[in-house]
């Protein structure tokens, strides 16, 4: 069997996705609509989503628009047919008679329902017809979310299901699990009771959504969005529906119908067009005071929005077990939260799934969860857990791991997939070191260092860590959604609240030899990213021996957006980079100009495709589509690597004050243009001495030490400047930068 070409019917957010997802792996796409129209816009749609969909646009010529009239004859052709329209059971049945009459044999026909049962979607399908169809449930945005769902039943070909499974895997890069035909299948029916319960119990035990949200958020291991915010992000209506059909298909004893049910405030914010951030506003919303947008929260009780307040626990790390101990209203609410959940998503063990671990594995993919419920369980202690579970009764999972006096159940992890992952290995691991901000998972033959600050920040003890960790083979590599946001920029500005920039000078320049450690350390440095590699991340990157790049990844040095310049070998690395071009090679000011409009406008690639021609990756780094496959592809290059020796040091000739000339040009047109102000022509004035190689001229030859220098001298000044630390500030307040 192969899959060569591909149809789908339904154009709509899901349709839309995964035909740009299956663009993105040259695949060809017919996404068929009600009408021509409806899928060319789509088509559009795709173009202009962000984040995006595609790796890039030009993947957009994949896709055939057309309508279910006129273009059904591409059924013919079909190797696989993908229904994602409205999930309205008539359409898609009428849509099922259609496909089956003229699909061509052997081709696989999938669903990508979510609530709607396999068994009812295929009621009027004969035994043989039913062998081939099946549910593909993907997770939007189909790009970034790891999690695909089959789900089958006994009926199914076995072969096929594998078949697809692999392709999905391999082709698609989804963490594929395969499972049994019940409501919600594995991560919906765990995830969206988790966010009911949440819900629920914030607003029994009288929380304020901003600090149900705080709680159930990052001190669980939970995106930041919490429970409110992401009910606005999918659509207050769209999950009334979704419970409506759990309610429907769930069996009256199980404990969904408790926390399911209709809630006066969400009828309500419905009813009155607050849908979420689609609609008016939701349990959040952005309202424009004084020209200014502010974040405001409603009041659940008064029904009043009122501005949202920063509610901080006073924790940095996921520490379960402390959080739920806590003795104020936090630790009461994440106890029941928790407790709740785990007791759930056990009592369905083997109801919905055999394997605990796909729950786990499912809701890390499919909801971003650091950890899944079987993970919170075993991190909490079965012998703990027991004393505060509430449902022991119905529980035959608990009451088994009771009988066995077993505190530490935990096996293997991703037993859905048979790749050597992350996740897998690194419970292999001979010794483990951890520091408050990473973890070095010891082997035979190389180490891995895993970062665990928030967003992955670097500080001293992360680059402790890293020189550490050359002593064998080093592959830095992480399972958390960022690679790393860059340097911890609110430790730097710790250091200029005390006037203290000598303690910054000695940071920057810590880092710098962290940099040059991985570059030429005797064993070779592999770096794996996903995600974010912005700042300080992105030198980490440039200055590893090897890349094996995720295709999801946010590669910039994006310091000049808070006034900086890239300080830790980012701009002598860009240089070296681009002078070993053919154009570099030939004329001094090709690589100084383009790194300079490169790190100037803060330039970011949003894929691996995007990362090559701005030479963040270079030709021969490796770009893989599953997130699983990073660590296996790391380990083959230093195997490859046995005869590995570290780079030769680089001399730059540059032209001095002629490029920097040219750059001054630049900058002035910009700022008559006003295209930039006073600050950021002296952010590009540092840049421009930096990367013109300052007072040097072609006559002369300038080393890495030299470079290092120049960056260090260039990023002290600009963090002396007030407005680069209003920049900074405002940045680490808002998360966004501050425009003027
Ligand atoms: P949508 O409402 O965005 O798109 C549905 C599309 O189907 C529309 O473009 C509509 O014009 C088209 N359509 C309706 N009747 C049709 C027909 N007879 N022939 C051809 N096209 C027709 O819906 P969305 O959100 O993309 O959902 C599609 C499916 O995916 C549903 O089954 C839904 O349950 C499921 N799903 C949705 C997720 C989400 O986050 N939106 C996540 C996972 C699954």
């Amino acid at each position: 069997m192969e899959i060569k070409k591909v149809v789908i019917i339904g154009s709509g957010t899901m349709g839309s996705g995964i035909a740009a997802h299956l663009s993105n792996a040259n695949i060809p796409v017919t996404l068929l609509d009600l009408t021509s129209d409806i899928s060319e816009k789509a088509k559009e749609r795709i173009l202009k989503s962000k984040p995006p969909l595609l790796f890039e646009k030009k993947n957009i010529n994949n896709i055939k628009a057309g309508n279910i009239d006129d273009d059904f004859e591409a059924i013919k052709e079909a190797d696989w047919i993908v229904e994602a329209v409205v999930e309205k059971i008539k359409i898609k049945h009428q849509i099922y008679n259609k496909i089956f009459k003229s699909r061509k044999p052997n081709s696989i026909i999938s669903s990508n329902t979510s609530t709607i049962p396999l068994k009812i979607l295929s009621e009027n399908l004969s035994e043989n017809d039913k062998k081939d169809f099946c549910i593909t449930h993907f997770f939007n945005p189909v790009r970034y979310m790891g999690l695909l769902e089959i789900v089958k039943t006994n009926l199914n070909n076995k072969k096929k299901i594998q078949f697809l499974k692999d392709f999905c895997e391999n082709k698609l890069g989804k963490g594929v699990i395969v499972c049994g035909d019940t409501p919600g299948f594995l991560g919906n029916r765990i995830g969206v009771y988790s966010m009911q319960i949440a819900l629920t119990e914030a607003i029994k035990k009288n929380l304020s959504i901003e600090e149900a949200d705080a709680v159930f958020g990052r001190p669980m291991g939970i995106p930041k969005t919490g429970v409110f915010a992401l009910y606005d992000l999918i659509g207050i209506d769209l999950m009334a529906d979704v419970l409506k059909s759990f309610i429907k298909e769930l069996p009256k004893k199980d404990p969904f119908h408790d926390v399911g049910k209709d809630i006066p405030i969400i009828d309500k914010l419905i009813s009155t067009g607050f849908t979420g951030r689609k609609g008016k506003g939701g349990f959040y919303r952005i309202n424009k005071k004084n020209n200014e947008k502010v974040l405001e929260a409603l009041n659940i009780k008064t029904n009043i929005y009122s501005k949202a307040k920063k509610i901080d626990l006073g924790i940095n790390k996921v520490d379960l077990k402390k959080l739920i101990n806590r003795k104020d209203k936090y630790g009461n609410y994440a106890r029941s939260v928790v407790v709740k959940i785990i007791d759930y998503a056990s009592s369905l063990v083997p109801e919905i799934t055999d394997n605990y671990n796909d729950i786990d594995e499912a809701l890390r993919l499919g909801f971003n969860w650091s950890k899944g419920p079987f993970e919170m369980l075993e991190e909490i202690g079965v012998k703990n857990f027991l004393k505060l579970s509430e449902n022991l009764n119905n529980n035959k999972f608990l009451q088994k791991l009771k009988a066995s006096r077993i505190d530490k159940f935990y096996e293997k992890r991703q037993i859905y997939t048979n790749i050597q992952s992350l996740g897998k290995v690194k419970k292999l691991a001979l010794k483990i070191e951890k520091s408050d901000s990473a973890d070095i998972y010891k082997f035979k033959d190389y180490n891995i260092v895993e970062f665990t600050t928030k967003a992955n920040a670097l500080d001293y003890k992360s680059m402790d860590d890293l020189k550490r960790a050359t002593d064998k083979p080093l592959i830095i590599i992480n399972e958390s959604m960022q690679f790393s946001a860059g340097v911890n920029l609110n430790y730097v500005m710790d250091f200029v609240k005390k006037n203290d920039f000598k303690s910054i000078e000695k940071f920057i320049k810590y880092f710098q030899e962290t940099c040059r450690t991985l570059k030429y350390s005797e064993h070779p440095v592999v770096s794996a990213p996903s995600g974010l590699a912005l700042g300080g991340g992105e030198e980490v990157l440039l200055q590893s021996n090897f890349i094996v790049s995720h295709t999801n990844i946010v590669m910039g040095l994006v310091e000049t957006i808070v006034g900086l310049i890239p300080a830790g070998g980012g701009c002598k690395e860009m240089l070296w980079r681009w002078s070993q071009t053919e154009e570099g090679k030939k004329d001094p000011d090709f690589a100084p100009l383009k790194v300079f409009e490169i790190i100037g406008f803060a330039k970011t690639a949003a894929s691996a495709q995007e990362a090559l021609p701005l030479l963040f990756l270079n030709t021969d780094d490796k770009v893989i589509i599953n997130r699983n496959n990073l660590l296996p592809e790391a380990k083959l290059l230093i195997e490859k690597n046995k005869k590995f020796k570290a780079p030769d040091k680089c001399n730059f000739k540059l032209t001095g004050k002629q490029v920097r000339s040219k750059m001054l040009e630049i900058l002035e047109k910009l700022h008559r243009d006003k295209l930039i102000k006073e600050h950021g022509m002296e952010v590009g004035k540092e840049l421009a001495y930096v990367l013109s190689g300052g007072s040097t001229n072609f006559n002369n030859e300038l080393s890495e030490e030299d470079l290092y220098n120049l960056e260090l001298e260039g990023f002290m000044k600009l963090i002396n400047k007030k407005k680069t630390q209003e920049r900074i500030k405002h940045t680490l307040a808002t998360g966004k930068p501050l425009i003027n």
